[in-house]
């Protein structure tokens, strides 16, 4: 680390407490920032991981009002299955505490208020949509209306989800309120605003020309906005659920989350440092002073905030110290759909878990190789199924348990004796001399994805020097090559616990008990005397597990079960083409018949064949809807309705005479179109 710097702040993004977390969030910002904290751990040096949940705002508001219960009953739910999930991950949170506590009210409060004593906000009425018969006004996104850009109906008052224009409410026609169906009227109310425009020089300065280090998509982002003028921001709402705004006259007006959520990581933090002093010392040492390094791991879409809007609440508070580096991630994508909570398209950890139990490395394991470090990336099943056993299996694992077999087998489960060491045994060591080296300088740059695999490769310099010096077989020959041999092997594994340990931590804790080790530190990673001669090593056990097909079947099948549940759900009519006359359809003569036989084509997967009684003696007709009729014998003797003058058509070798008419359903399927009571075969329709 910076030599300016003697501890670290590491904070993740808090999420909304409005449904669980899946992998896109894990993926973005827990995992990274995970890796982070622990190999900052296992250097020793002072760091402190802040987590926690976001309780306000109107996306919580939102969901219980869908769910039909009180926002309070949501975030308490989504709280505490996003913390377990958390847990349950490896996610090691110094603290994970929720903006709705009580230390969190009061402390974004005081903020707010120093801001507003210290002539730090601007103040504005102006016109916004109001509800009258809620008798409330309305945030952006309950307010919906037909686009004035592509003219969708049910475009958002933030935004249109068709065209995708960023909306301001104000521009929809025909506005309604989604909290009563009402027409919103204008109404004016004051608010509070922090004019970023009075900091755009110095968060300038600050950033682009001494933030270059800065991820470039981070690095990207604000240039942009800096690149343009700076406006103002409101700071304040008229909503009920959130931190009331604490200034008089302010009555039914309360902190935007914006505001309160990112004040949430200073109050988790001195939530934990009141609680345990003597761990963390007092709170303000990680937030004000000079030489503690303030990281923030977070996604993408919220960049800005982190960037722009709270460096400038922090340095108008005036005693903070500002983020040293924001590594934020690009999207991971799911089976190359955009990962959505809304439409279910997501792998939610909670149940990964049910279907993976104790896997949660493995999923850690395909999360960073694939992170989306500087471009959005995908996550597939098959290659999550690929990662695990080509590479956590065949590798790791079987490097990991060739050596510790081996061992129990010959050396009565003890750390054998290194008598010499060949030029073979020198090369081996030198390759992973550098590991050590390779992994900081990757780390300390936040390339976990680059790290992840140099640790990798440490696992494949094992796997292959126990696949070129043999020891299985020379155990017959020279017992004293042998146990040189597993020695190195078993100072490599040890090795492996530690480089993998901010990566894969469950597995490291499993594999340090394996090889007997009471603790490691990341100081002894690149030495061969992790282990003493003569050790007793724990019980050998597999540190991964295969996975199968069918397990992975199963999910690609129910990710397609969302799919189609997606496109039904979406499904409408669709719009009415063109014009036509009476002349125009007099021209069809449509008839009605009984099917008397019914039967698949042969060869072709699509054709039934029908026979069809039409009172003048019968006809073949063919039809494209095998695919709907799996049984098409259920159809003979029912009634349906055929157009009978189109000229015979051959298909397959058999002529066709005429065409049934069928619907085609919201999934698709086509069903024949029949009559409501008996008639005469051959009846016209019209
Ligand atoms: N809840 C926000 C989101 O999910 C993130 C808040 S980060 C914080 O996008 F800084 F405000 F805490
Ligand atoms: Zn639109």
């Amino acid at each position: 680390m910076d030599k300016k710097f003697k501890r670290t702040t590491v904070t993740s993004a808090l999420p909304y407490a409005n449904g669980p977390v899946h992998i896109g969030h894990l993926a973005g910002v827990y995992v990274p920032a995970d890796i982070y904290v622990r190999y900052l751990r296992l250097k020793g040096e002072e760091v402190i991981f802040i987590g926690g949940s976001d309780e306000h705002g109107v996306p919580v508001t939102i969901r219980a009002k869908k769910e039909g219960c009180s926002t309070q009953d949501v975030v308490d739910r989504y709280h505490k299955i996003i913390k377990d999930s958390f847990q349950e991950f490896g996610i090691s949170f110094d603290v994970y505490s929720r903006t709705t506590s009580e230390t969190h009210h009061k402390l974004a409060s005081d903020f707010f208020r120093k801001l507003y004593d210290k002539n730090e906000f601007t103040e504005k009425t102006s016109e916004q949509y109001y509800d009258e018969e809620a008798k409330q006004f309305l945030a952006d996104r309950y307010i919906t209306g037909e686009c004035p850009r592509c003219h969708a109906q049910g475009a958002y008052g933030d935004q249109c989800e068709k065209c995708g224009s960023a909306l301001s409410p104000e521009e929809l026609i025909n506005p309604v309120s989604q909290l009563s169906g009402a027409k919103p009227v204008l109404k004016s109310t004051k608010h509070w605003y922090l004019p970023l425009n009075k900091h755009q020089d110095w968060l300038k300065d600050w950033i682009l020309n001494n933030h270059k280090e800065w991820r470039p998509n981070v690095y990207g982002q604000c240039k942009s906005w800096l690149d343009m003028d700076l406006m103002p921001r409101a700071v304040t709402r008229d909503l009920e659920w959130g931190i009331p705004v604490p200034v008089e006259g302010a009555e039914g007006k309360v902190l935007y989350v914006w505001f309160d959520a990112p004040i949430g990581y200073i109050s988790n933090t001195k939530e934990i440092c009141d609680k345990n002093p003597e761990k963390y010392g007092n709170w303000e040492k990680w937030w004000k002073e000079e030489d503690t390094r303030l990281i923030h791991f977070i996604g993408k879409d919220n960049i800005v905030f982190h960037c722009i809007v709270f460096p400038a609440m922090l340095k108008a508070e005036g005693s903070y110290i500002l983020p040293d580096n924001v590594p934020s991630n690009e999207f991971l994508n799911l089976e190359g759909g955009k990962i959505s909570t809304s439409r279910n398209w997501a792998v939610w950890l909670n149940e990964y878990l049910v279907d993976f139990p104790g896997k949660q490395d493995t999923l850690r394991y395909v999360l960073t190789a694939n992170a989306p470090e500087t471009k959005d990336n995908d996550f597939t099943w098959k290659d999550f199924q690929t990662r695990n056993n080509s590479e956590l299996v065949a590798i790791y694992g079987n490097f990991v348990n060739r050596a510790l077999v081996l061992t129990q087998k010959y050396f009565d489960g003890k750390v054998p004796a290194l008598s010499e060491i060949t030029d073979y045994d020198k090369a081996t060591l030198q390759e992973f001399a550098d590991v050590k080296g390779n992994l900081e300088q990757l780390l300390d740059n936040f390339k976990f994805r680059e790290a992840q695999k140099e640790a990798m490769n440490l696992a494949r310099i094992g796997n292959k020097y126990l696949a070129e010096t043999e020891p299985w077989k020379l155990a017959k020959t020279d017992m004293e090559r042998t146990a040189s041999i597993l020695h190195i092997g078993l100072q490599i594994a040890a090795n492996l616990a530690i480089a993998f340990e901010p990566f894969l931590p469950f597995s490291s804790e499993k594999l340090r008990k394996m090889l007997g080790m009471e603790t490691f530190e990341w100081n002894q990673l690149g030495k061969i005397d992790l282990l003493k001669t003569g050790a007793a090593l724990g019980k050998a056990e597999l540190l991964f597990e295969k996975i199968e097909d069918e397990a992975i079947d199963a999910q690609i099948q129910r990710l397609e079960r969302i799919k189609k549940e997606n496109e039904e759900k979406n499904w409408k009519p669709e719009p009415i083409e063109g014009e036509s006359t009476i002349d125009d359809f007099a021209k069809l003569d449509i008839r009605v018949g009984t099917i008397l036989e019914c039967q698949k084509v042969p060869k072709s997967d699509k054709l039934l064949q029908f026979k069809i009684d039409d009172g003048m003696g019968g006809r073949t007709i063919l039809s494209g809807i095998a695919k709907s009729y799996p049984n098409p014998e259920e159809l003979v003797g029912m009634q349906i309705l055929f157009v009978a003058n189109f000229p015979p058509r051959k298909m397959m070798g058999i002529e066709s005479q005429g065409m049934i008419m069928s619907a085609v359903d919201k999934d698709g399927k086509l069903v024949v179109t029949s009559v409501s009571k008996k008639v005469a075969n051959g009846s016209r329709v019209g």
